[in-house]
């Protein structure tokens, strides 16, 4: 009987990273489907609330909740393409339009989609009264995040963190 060999699957090289629109449809269609994910949201108090609902080789999908003031503070994706989907109520994004510009403020009603390339920068925050839930899928799989805090010059680089900070 042949066999396959075994490197043949062991170094696989790996897959190029999905598309930010490739990973906008996989928001899309998971917030389409709320019997796959609406009955594990939690809400908590203490910061936002988030759970990794799927991991592939490629990419990876986050479900997370937003109370009122709950917020992610300016931050990057360590290189990782993404997209996220507003599923439930209402959130606001800040984002610089470029190094020109200043920062856009877009508010993000129910069913809202951003997506996203490797050098995005943005903060995220539930302005709104009530609670929020989002998809978010980020290509390859998140593996640093840093976060940046807002001076007079621009953006400035605070921390670094890997999943053990998440
Ligand atoms: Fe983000």
């Amino acid at each position: 009987m042949p066999t396959v060999p075994a490197e043949s699957v062991l170094d696989a090289p790996p897959r190029p990273p999905l598309s930010p629109n490739a990973l906008r449809r996989i928001v899309r269609d998971l917030a389409e489907r709320p019997e796959r994910w609406l009955h594990r949201v939690r809400l908590s108090a203490e910061d936002r609330w988030y759970e990794r609902l799927e991991l592939a080789q490629d990419y990876e999908v986050w479900l997370i909740s937003w109370l009122p003031g709950q917020s992610t503070g300016f931050h990057d994706h360590g290189g990782s393409r993404g997209a996220f989907t507003v599923a439930l109520g209402e959130l606001e994004e800040l984002a610089l339009a470029g190094p020109e510009h200043g920062l856009t403020v877009r508010r993000l009603p129910s069913g809202s989609e951003r997506a996203f390339g490797p050098q995005y920068l943005h903060d995220v925050r539930n302005t709104s009264p009530g609670p929020a839930v989002t998809l978010h899928a980020y290509s390859p799989p998140l593996n640093e995040m840093s976060r940046y805090e807002l001076r007079a010059g621009g953006l400035v680089r605070t921390a670094t963190e890997g999943p053990e900070q998440w």
